[in-house]
């Protein structure tokens, strides 16, 4: 076990490059089943989620060769239409990607409920919605999900909810459907078109990602080819975030300024300086105490609930009271018992939270409840008085590639320690 020990307080300044998109890479790797030949996938993060899916993968026949860091070629033309085990298959929420994608390629799916952060309750239905819509059988329980079909044909499927995870998994399942496929009342976030652009550069027929309806046009087979997955919009925002809490003075590189909108007109709102330098690096620098704002966490483009608990730092010393209301994720405060640790006055009443702003925050003991809460800790202990530990930072490990040294070059007091 590992912990980080900060000492704050420090205005972060200088220039960060963002990696790969973590929920697009997720989904990326196992779609490459779909694929009879070889994919290259550049810029993919190095974090410890694809970690696993790669040694998932390699269960199935995948043969995964690392040519540096940030880049694999993925060979699926041995692929054993076996089951994953369970205990990796269950380890963590995006494996339920395996569904769609060998689906697709095995006409059968075994795979563990899904684990993961735990942000609430994280149902699995309108993934078996889309799959039984083009013909699959679906039965969950005993703690797996198993799909399985003779012959997957394209079908019309409308999801009742806007989830990303049933987005991507319907277009998985589709691509080599008969006939063709629409879903309606889509998601549509970045990785979603990412996922959708590597799979018709290897030869899908996708229409409309990024809209509120998809179209796939099913075809006979994918071939290989060379993919680079799209810059992490969350990791970009996280930083964003981070400069304005530590009044700092931020240049993010490598990221899609257009994705950043939702939080750029927050940030915006609040007094802090952005300044579009290209369309890949933006500025962003505050001086003064940002000024209060109410925020609502909505699927793209509204504000991303994965950058709802960095802005919780921020509001925390903000003037004034500011109001979060998350509509994604029930259990998404659990940080705010932290940051009231350091200092912060947070009231969490149901699915809102009320953050009266306090000058200072200083520094705790505090613990990581997810990912985006880990690093949403981390950025209060730069900003903090004092010293902060925070544990359970194996969670900010699944999703954020080198997050303290980045943080060091922007220079930030920070160190990873064996607990
Ligand atoms: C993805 C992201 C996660 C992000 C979330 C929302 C990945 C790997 N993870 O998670 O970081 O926080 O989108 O932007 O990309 N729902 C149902 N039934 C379903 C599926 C979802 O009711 O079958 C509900 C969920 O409970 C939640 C909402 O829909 O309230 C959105 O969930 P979804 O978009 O599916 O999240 P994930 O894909 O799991």
């Amino acid at each position: 076990m590992e912990k980080f020990v900060i000492n704050g307080k420090t205005n972060l300044k200088g220039e960060v490059t963002i990696s790969g998109a973590k929920n697009a890479a997720v989904a990326i790797l196992p779609a490459t089943l779909l694929v009879n030949g070889i994919c290259t996938i550049e810029n993919l993060p190095n974090i410890s989620d694809i970690n696993i899916y790669c040694d998932i993968l390699k269960t199935l026949g995948v043969k995964i060769t690392q040519t540096n860091p940030n880049t694999v070629i993925v060979d699926t033309r041995y692929v054993s239409c076996i089951d994953a085990p369970l205990e990796m298959t269950g380890k963590f929420r995006a494996s339920y990607y395996l569904i769609g994608a060998l689906l697709g390629r095995c006409g059968r799916a075994v795979v563990g409920m899904p684990g993961g952060c735990k942000l609430g309750a994280r149902p699995i239905d309108q993934h078996a919605k889309a799959f039984e819509a083009l013909g699959a059988t679906v039965e969950i329980g005993q703690g797996k999900i198993m799909a399985t079909t003779d012959h997957l044909v394209g079908g019309s499927i409308y999801l009742d909810t806007v989830s990303v995870g049933a987005t991507i998994n319907a277009i998985l399942a589709s691509v080599l459907a008969d006939g063709t496929t629409t879903i309606e009342n889509v998601a549509k976030e970045p990785h979603v078109v990412d996922v959708a652009n590597f799979l018709n550069t290897m030869g899908a027929d996708i229409h409309g990602a990024g809209t509120d309806i998809i179209k796939i046009n099913g075809v006979k087979e994918l071939h290989g080819g060379t993919y680079s997955i799209v810059p992490d919009q969350i990791e970009a925002g996280t930083f964003m975030l981070a400069a304005v809490a530590t009044r700092g003075d931020i240049t993010i590189k490598n990221c899609i300024t257009k994705h950043l909108d939702p939080l750029s007109a927050k940030l915006k709102e609040m007094g802090a300086n952005i300044e579009e330098i290209s369309g890949d690096t933006i500025r962003v620098w505050c001086n003064e105490r940002p000024k209060n704002v109410d925020i609502k966490t909505l699927p793209y483009p509204g504000f991303p609930t994965d950058l709802q608990s960095p802005m919780g730092v921020v509001l925390s010393t903000a003037e004034g009271t500011s109001m979060i209301s998350e509509t994604i994720w029930e259990s998404r405060f659990q940080y705010t018992a932290e940051l009231n640790k350091m200092g912060a006055k947070i009231n969490v009443q149901g699915k809102v939270a009320f953050f009266e702003g306090v000058n200072d925050l200083y520094g705790s003991i505090v613990s990581a409840s997810d990912l985006r809460a880990g690093a949403a800790l981390v950025i209060a202990g730069i900003s903090a008085n004092g010293t902060t530990e925070v544990h359970n930072i194996e969670y900010i490990d699944r999703g954020y590639e080198k997050l303290e040294e980045k943080l060091r070059a922007l220079g930030a007091d920070i160190q990873r320690v064996k607990e």
